[in-house]
């Protein structure tokens, strides 16, 4: 609602202080003018009483004085020349006086309160009114004269002035409006317009204000809010750098952590060096430890959170399904047991090193699940390969997914309910398998176990 905004509440304020200035002016002005007519109407009498002084008795014609009264608007004429001397016209009068007006030494509210008595009081009295003669011509005028033609003159005027100050409050209210726009409204919604742009996108620098007020406040506000913006987006940027460094860190360490375990547990191997097995664990060594530099170095080089691209091409699954468990086995844990029923023909389309990373993931989380019970599992590892895609399904007979682990499954560092855990595993596999244009999905999960679908499909994503 246009009042409601600042420059109508102006427009508005203006228009009404304009208007209670003039009615304090309006009352004086009236009485004012009802001053001056009455003092035309004593000046014209006295012009109507010089003819009787060209007479040798002062008396003029009665047909005369009938017409100097009219044409002075008066009934009654008394000039005092002096002491004796007087100088007299009249006519009938139909009405008595009602009242008497003195104007020798009117003061300041007197008058008022006589127009007052005349705007207010009955219709067709018939006034006198005393005065000093002009030009020291005597030494008092008395008129007597119907009040109606003052009242319609002082109507009149009062509309007249009605009308102007009706036009200069418009007028000044609407000079004070436009001047208000260019001054403060014009700046304010244009702060008001940076700060909803900037919410609505603080990363782009293109929405900061640039200050150009000429009123010097508003140019220190829209300063003030240049500085907080530019201020805002850098901490904004600070922060999403800090971010994806941080997740690129924890995704680094947590896998490295995986692949150091593995090879920390080869090294203790290898240190009881008579072992005939040694010949066979050196290369499985090797293997793990250029998987782990190989993943330091293409978080290095992509230098941000998001994982590598992919290299997607046509690979065997069951190797990578059987180094995943023989890695795993390592563990020694007797309560577990690893069972892949993928066929050695299977072929995937998929980054072999990335598809290790997810298997593990999941295996990992099943046999860890499993060894929280202490009772016997089993974990097994099927592919099918219709429908377009590969299914493979990691399935367990563990204790189930726990309430927090379903309610945040696959987001990062929320779902881990494990003790030792940091909720990154589920999330890192869902995020790779993305990243193959497939998805990881939980597609049972139950006290008598749980299962994980990853769909890949066929060919390049
Ligand atoms: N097969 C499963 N059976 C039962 N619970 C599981 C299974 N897989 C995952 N979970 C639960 O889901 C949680 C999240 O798993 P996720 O792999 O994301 O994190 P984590 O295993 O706790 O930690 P890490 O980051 O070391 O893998 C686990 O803490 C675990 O409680
Ligand atoms: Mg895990």
């Amino acid at each position: 609602m246009f009042f409601k905004t600042l420059s109508g509440r102006f427009l508005l304020l203006s228009f009404l202080f304009v208007m209670v200035a003039e009615v304090l002016l309006f009352v004086p002005s009236v009485s004012n003018f009802r001053l001056g007519y009455l003092q035309d109407r004593l000046e014209l009498a006295q012009l109507a009483t010089l003819a009787l002084l060209a007479t040798p008795d002062d008396m003029v014609a009665p047909e005369l004085a009938d017409e100097l009264l009219k044409n002075a608007e008066v009934l009654n004429i008394v000039l005092r020349r002096d002491a004796v001397r007087e100088l007299v016209l009249a006519m009938p009068m139909s009405k008595p006086i009602s009242q008497t007006f003195d104007l020798r030494d009117p003061g300041f509210f007197g008058p008022i309160k006589d127009s007052l008595i005349c705007a207010f009081g009955e219709p067709g009295n018939v006034i006198r009114v005393i005065g000093q003669p002009v030009k020291d011509a005597g030494i008092q005028i008395e008129i007597v004269m119907n009040e109606a033609p003052v009242k319609a003159a002082m109507l009149e005027y009062s509309r007249n002035v009605f009308f102007l100050s009706l036009v200069v409050s418009l007028v000044t209210g609407g000079l004070l409006f436009l001047s208000l726009q260019a001054l403060i409204t014009r700046p304010i919604t244009k702060v008001i317009s940076s700060m909803s742009q900037f919410r609505n996108n603080p990363e782009d620098a293109s929405n900061v204000i640039k200050p150009d007020a000429s009123i010097s406040e508003l140019r220190e506000a829209e300063t003030a809010l240049h500085d907080m913006q530019l201020q805002l987006i850098a901490s904004l940027r600070q922060k999403e750098r800090l971010a994806s460094l941080g997740g690129a860190v924890s995704k680094v360490s947590h896998d490295l952590r995986n692949i150091l375990t593995t090879t920390q547990i080869l090294a203790d191997r290898l240190e009881m060096s008579e072992d005939p097995k040694v010949q066979k664990m050196a290369p499985k060594l090797l293997n793990s430890l250029s998987r782990g530099i190989n993943l330091c170095e293409r978080t290095l080089t992509f230098g941000k959170a998001d994982e590598p691209e992919p290299e997607i091409r046509s690979v065997g699954l069951k190797a990578i399904v059987d180094d995943v468990i023989e890695n795993d086995a390592l563990r020694e844990t007797e309560n577990v047991q690893l069972i892949s029923t993928v066929a050695h023909d299977t072929q995937i389309s998929a980054d072999p090193e990335q598809m290790f990373r997810v298997l593990t993931n999941l295996i990992r989380n099943a046999r860890q699940a499993i060894e929280g019970t202490g009772k016997l599992g089993i974990v097994s590892i099927s592919a099918d390969l219709r429908g377009g895609g590969a299914d493979i399904i990691v399935r367990d007979t563990g204790p189930g997914l726990p309430e927090k682990a379903r309610e945040f499954l696959f987001q990062p560092f929320q779902g881990g309910a494990r003790r030792g855990g940091t909720g990154l595993g589920l999330a890192i596999a869902a995020e790779l398998v993305r990243g193959h244009g497939g998805i990881l999905e939980l597609v049972e999960t139950s006290e008598a176990g749980t299962s994980f679908r990853i769909f890949l499909p066929d060919g390049e994503k």
